[in-house]
């Protein structure tokens, strides 16, 4: 049995580095699903074992950005990630991206849950100030997902994206760690 490695902890997921394990056929299966990238830029492309791997080396020992792979507490399964780059430590800002690739977790409060961990990390252990983020303005989960964590709508970009044969408006929303306010922790049951 794999040993049980944790970077940070929540009631429900935990993120923890991805492994070269975690690219697997499940993985690959989230990639080229349009309902899972249906809002995202990857997706656009076929994405091959050789583009996961690539990407997977292109993330090791990178100082510049941080991927982690969400794993639900319950079952120890790999169900998405999540990524904070380029990280600009001048600036001390980065953006923000989330994938939780496996369906059937959706709409329970992971991926929100994930989201907060993820930018207390940013906050609190590599000091950042700002975390910032695009998403496509008709992108419901996401935009709410983001907006109860508490980052805010800072700009339209009109017409900006292509998808389902349209274009669409992205919106830049943006969180600084002045104004974070942690979620209230879980009543134990
Ligand atoms: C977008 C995504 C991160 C949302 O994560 P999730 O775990 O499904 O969402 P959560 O369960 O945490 O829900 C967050 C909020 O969105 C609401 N929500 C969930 N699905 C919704 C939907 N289809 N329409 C409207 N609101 C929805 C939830 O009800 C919740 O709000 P509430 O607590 O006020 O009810 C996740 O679905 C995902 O990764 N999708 C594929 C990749 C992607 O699109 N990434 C984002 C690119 S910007």
């Amino acid at each position: 049995m794999r040993s049980k490695v944790e970077f940070v902890r929540g009631s429900h997921v935990y993120l923890r580095p991805l492994e070269r394990e975690d690219l697997t056929e499940r993985y690959l299966g989230w990639l080229n699903d349009p309902e899972v990238t249906r809002y995202m830029e990857t997706g656009i492309f076929p994405s091959t074992r050789q583009d996961l791997e690539a990407f997977y080396q292109g993330i090791m020992g990178s100082k510049d950005q941080v991927v982690l792979a969400v794993l639900e507490n319950k079952s120890d399964q790999h169900i998405g990630n999540v990524k904070l780059g380029p990280i600009h430590w001048v600036h001390r800002r980065t953006t923000f991206g989330i994938l939780i690739g496996d369906k059937d977790f959706w709409g329970k409060g992971l991926g929100e849950e994930a989201t907060r961990l993820t930018v207390e990390y940013g906050f609190r252990r590599l000091n950042l100030r700002r975390i910032d983020l695009g998403v496509f303005a008709d992108h419901e989960s996401a935009v709410r997902c983001y907006e109860k964590v508490g980052f805010k709508i800072e700009g339209r970009l009109r017409q900006d994206l292509f998808c389902d044969g349209e274009y669409k408006d992205r919106l830049w929303m943006g969180l600084l760690r002045s104004e974070y306010v942690p979620a209230k922790p879980e009543k134990r049951e």
